[in-house]
């Protein structure tokens, strides 16, 4: 496609033959060469400070979706959709403090952005609005995604908000009951693959232009475009002014892809004017993306993964090459740690009385390690996300039946066995 007159709104390009094709083009891939599509929209007409205005004022409006974490950025997220978009609404989530937290991680200055407060309880419910949104601007019949529980949730949820079949595949017995249930709650069809997480994202790449299944996992350029608002509603918060690190769990890298490009759009555009540094946190059971960083992003890396933190549990991410440009554009780092430090990180989130999946809090884990090696000043401002809610992965929490035991005392119904656990418990 050529663009032979004024440019419109928003189109699509190729990230690597430069191919472009129009907003509305069905295609989930470039159509030529295959590679991954990134959303480019005309700058914005209104100059930053104005923008920060007009998005301060919707904060307060009535709750619709103009007062959505998502699409409160409409103008940056997608400005030329005019329907009515498919919104729960989400976002507005918290940016919260807790010394405990802070100290244990050797930063004084953290937030935890906590994605978990989003409806179906993961940062996904903000790529889903605006990707169910598209779906329904070109028409599609179905949607459809593999998913290591949490997309598949919010995929469930927002098709049937919007009345569409969604069908799922997740990698057989490796799914949180908790994301299973929500995602059949739903409505929608689940389908158990007898592989990884990687296997189901091959497969249903491979199969849904065929099977008229509108892709929705986060290859798809227009999920990206919703969750730069978890960049935008944080600078939000800060009043615009930018934390020096940003650290977050990565895993398919999406969320890497759509932090980097909110950054560098909402500098080019006026809202901020310089970027922090970003750092990636994977389990090291499930850390291609560190192994890759540490040669210098020489050569793409697949591992087979393993870890506690399922819903990262991905050894070939697709959004590899969108997110090697972001750690180079914002001098960022990525590093693996242990399932033991994520289960620390956990235990001290859980403590301080805020709740996260075991994935969410590779970030904390990763700082506290940065922190501690000198790569992360511990003077600086910095804001590490929690993606997911706590309940979105319980086994965890309980250790299993023998853990549950000893966690959940069963005691008789008089108040003598009542005085006596108290006091056994208070005693330690
Ligand atoms: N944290 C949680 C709670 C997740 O569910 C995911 C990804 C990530 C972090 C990693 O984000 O893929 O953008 O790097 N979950 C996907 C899913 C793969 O299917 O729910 P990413």
């Amino acid at each position: 496609m050529s663009f032979t007159t004024v440019r419109p709104a928003s189109w699509q390009v190729c990230l690597t033959c430069g191919s472009e094709l129009l907003e509305t083009d069905p295609a989930v891939r470039c159509t030529g060469c295959g590679g991954l599509l990134e959303v480019r929209h005309r700058p914005p007409e209104l100059p930053g400070a104005v923008l920060r205005t007009l998005f301060q004022t919707r904060c307060c409006t009535r709750p619709d979706t103009t007062h959505s974490g998502v699409w409160r950025f409409r103008e940056l997220v997608l400005p030329g959709a005019t329907d009515e978009p498919v919104s729960h609404p989400e976002g507005n989530t918290p940016l919260l403090y807790r010394e405990s937290v802070a100290r244990w991680a050797g930063v004084p200055d953290l937030f935890l952005k906590h994605e978990g407060h989003n409806p179906t309880g993961s940062f996904k419910d903000r790529g889903m609005t605006v990707g169910i949104t598209q779906a329904r601007r070109i028409g599609a019949q179905a949607v459809a995604c593999a998913s290591t529980g949490n997309t598949s949730a919010s995929l469930a949820a927002y098709a049937a908000q919007a009345g569409l079949p969604a069908f799922v595949l997740v990698p057989a017995g490796k799914v949180s009951m908790g994301k299973l249930a929500q995602t059949v709650g739903y409505g929608a069809r689940v389908l158990a693959v007898k592989g990884d997480f990687d296997a189901c994202l091959r497969l249903i790449e491979a199969s849904s232009a065929e099977l008229g299944l509108y892709l929705l996992n986060s290859v798809n350029p227009f999920r990206l475009e919703g969750q730069k608002t978890i960049i935008l509603e944080l600078l939000q918060q800060l009043g615009w002014e930018v934390p020096d690190w940003i650290v977050l769990p990565g895993g398919n890298l999406g969320n890497t892809s759509a932090f980097g490009k909110a950054l560098e759009e909402a500098k080019a555009w006026g809202l901020i004017d310089r970027l922090p540094r970003l750092a990636v946190i994977q389990a090291a059971g499930a850390a291609p993306f560190a192994a890759g960083f540490e040669q210098g992003f020489r050569e793409r890396v697949r591992v087979d993964a393993e870890t506690v933190a399922s819903a990262i549990r991905i050894g070939n991410p697709a959004s590899w090459d969108r997110a090697v440009r972001v750690i180079q554009a914002t001098d960022g780092v990525v590093l693996a740690v242990s399932d033991e430090e994520i289960l620390a990180a956990k235990g001290e989130v859980d403590r301080a009385g805020i709740g996260c999946e075991p994935a969410s809090a590779a970030s904390v884990a990763g700082l506290r390690r940065l922190a501690a090696e000198g790569r992360i000043d511990p003077h600086a401002r910095v804001v590490a996300i929690l993606t997911g809610h706590m309940l979105k992965d319980t086994d965890r929490l309980l250790g299993g039946p023998a853990g549950r035991k000893k966690a959940v005392r069963e005691i008789e119904p008089t108040a003598a066995a009542l005085a006596r656990a108290i006091k056994r418990d208070r005693a330690g």
